[in-house]
């Protein structure tokens, strides 16, 4: 563990002598630590409780999740490999309902276990291992092509507001929204962030904040309260944000305030980019209704950490997560290109493409 002072490189997610290691984002910025993770269990324990969070960031440790179980099931007879490896999947699959890139990631793990039925149980567990590392690795390539489409969309000098963190931390390296300003810095552009702090678990304040600290990205902190004034003063050029599951309709869903962003930058002409790797697109779901909303622990509301603020005895809501509609939604940055007014033919047409 070292100070938060210390400038470290964002390795989120990171193999290390055959074991998964993730930052524990639960105590970022006040301290930096990887914790260890060995099989399915206590990595869906660390997606759940937020060690590791952010789509693409879930999806890799998942498939990593299955990879590990997969190993310690390695010298197993095929019957029961294959049932303790079912219901190991079935345990991350609950770890959270949101962000589709679990799902993603679950089924191209299984996928991946389907084409070597006929094979020794050692050599699908090694296979699943090298998906997982691949998983993560695609994951990177995929956030510094969105970065390059999405840095064109952001002139010289462009103030940018962003909500939650869509950053390094929430994938597996660069970002998606945050990896579209990182990919407009080193393209020379001179762009500044606005963090909105997000309510309740603080991943502006905390994460994105201390992200773009660390690189010398001139960000300012706000309370997601002030988005509106900001914007009222012609303080802000652009949003972009990133999305834990998008509808075949382009609705999109991300943490919760974005929608309450989206509605302020339609009132103020500013576009309203959504970062978005096609794995967090789900053709399956219609519309933004059909999204499941995750709805979390009363005390993220009440306190944060060891402290209570909030009248003891009183009702709590905490949905993580709103639904943009599309109609809000200038435009999808994809590995694949941007989308424009995005709707059922035009995604459609993305994954034919
Ligand atoms: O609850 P979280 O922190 O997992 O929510 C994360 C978000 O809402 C992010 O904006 C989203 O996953 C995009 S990550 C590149």
């Amino acid at each position: 563990m070292t100070s938060s002072g210390q400038r470290q490189k964002v390795e989120t997610l990171r193999w290390q002598g055959g074991r998964l290691e993730m930052i524990d984002q639960r105590v970022l910025p006040a301290e930096f630590q990887y914790l260890t993770y060995h099989g399915a269990a206590d990595t869906a324990e660390g997606i759940r409780s937020m060690v590791v969070r952010g789509a693409p960031a879930i999806g890799c440790a998942a498939a990593y999740g299955v990879a590990m179980e997969a190993q310690q099931l390695r010298s197993l007879e095929p019957p029961a490999f294959t049932s303790a490896l079912n219901h190991a999947i079935e345990i991350l699959a609950a770890s959270r309902p949101t962000a589709v890139n679990l799902f993603w990631a679950l089924k191209r793990m299984r996928a991946k276990w389907d084409s070597l039925q006929a094979h020794a149980t050692g050599d699908i567990a090694d296979a699943l291992l090298q998906e997982a590392h691949e998983v993560l690795a695609e994951d990177i390539r995929i956030n510094r092509k969105m970065g390059a489409f999405g840095a064109e969309l952001l002139a010289d000098g462009a103030r940018v507001l962003t909500h939650c963190n869509a950053g390094a931390l929430a994938t597996a390296g660069h970002g998606t929204a945050l990896g579209v300003i990182r990919s407009a810095v080193e393209a020379g552009k001179r762009i500044s962030v606005i963090a909105d702090e997000t309510r309740p678990f603080l991943q502006g304040a905390r994460l994105t904040a201390w992200e773009m600290v660390q690189e010398d990205i001139p960000v300012t902190l706000i309370t997601d309260n002030m988005a509106g004034f900001m914007m009222s003063q012609g303080e802000v050029d652009a949003v972009v944000v990133g999305t834990d599951r998008v509808a075949a309709n382009g609705d999109v869903a991300n943490k919760i305030g974005t929608y309450m962003v989206a509605v302020l930058a339609r009132r103020h002409n500013i576009p309203f980019y959504v970062a978005c790797p096609l794995s967090t697109i789900d053709m399956s779901i219609a519309d933004g209704h059909g999204i499941p909303i995750e709805e979390r622990d009363a005390h993220e509301v009440t306190g944060f950490r060891d402290a209570q603020w909030a009248a003891h005895g009183v009702k709590v809501r905490n949905p993580a997560f709103d639904v943009t509609p599309a109609e809000l939604v200038t435009g999808l940055i994809t590995e694949k290109g941007l989308v424009f007014a995005p709707d059922r033919n035009k995604l459609a047409a993305l994954f034919a493409a």
